[in-house]
């Protein structure tokens, strides 16, 4: 399946609401907004992030169809990863296409950090297998899951 990473453009939003609102991508990332349905946070939260110099955001396109995002953003001096797809593209290899990608084209800052929680298996795997590894751990208020949830903290060192 092809693969790119491409400048997020308006008509990717109601493909990535939509992509937000599955239950079980919620309770797999955790650390969410309180509502994911909320239409208003949704749209405002796009536009404060695409005009952040600071973020890094590209859409990612699988087999030519919108599969979903991947973007960083500086979190204590230090640049972030996190990624988002649609149901339907998970289990083939995409997001771990996708990281690679952003890491060898569009980041190539180090160290780089990600965090997630601790039962997120394929998103710990996807991290992993790009070179992350576990630096700590940490737990906090997920909304997704209405309760406090334990995460790893990951960093991926220069070559
Ligand atoms: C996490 C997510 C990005 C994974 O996307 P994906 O395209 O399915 O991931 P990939 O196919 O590249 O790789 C997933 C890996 O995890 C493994 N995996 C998936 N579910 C697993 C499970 N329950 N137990 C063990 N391994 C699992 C897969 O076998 C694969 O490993 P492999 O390449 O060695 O076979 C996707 O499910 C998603 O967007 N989830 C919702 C949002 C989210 O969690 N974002 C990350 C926040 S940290």
């Amino acid at each position: 399946m092809s693969l790119e990473l491409r400048e997020v453009v308006d008509a990717d939003l109601p493909i990535f609401f939509e992509q937000q609102l599955d239950p079980e991508a919620n309770w797999m990332a955790a650390f969410t907004g309180k509502d994911p349905a909320d239409r208003v946070v949704f749209e405002r939260h796009w536009e404060r992030i695409r005009k952040d110099p600071a973020i890094i955001i590209r859409t990612i396109v699988a087999g030519g169809q919108v599969a979903g995002h991947i973007s960083s953003y500086v979190e204590e001096g230090e640049p972030e990863v996190t990624y988002w797809l649609g149901r339907s593209f998970w289990g083939r290899g995409v997001a771990s296409r996708s990281l690679r990608l952003f890491l060898d084209q569009v980041n190539r800052e180090r160290p780089m950090r990600a965090r997630v929680a601790k039962d997120n298996v394929a998103s710990l795997t996807v991290l992993r297998k790009c070179g992350f590894e576990i630096v700590g751990e940490d737990r906090g208020y997920a909304n997704a899951r209405t309760g406090e949830t334990e995460e790893y903290l990951l960093r991926l060192q220069a070559p």
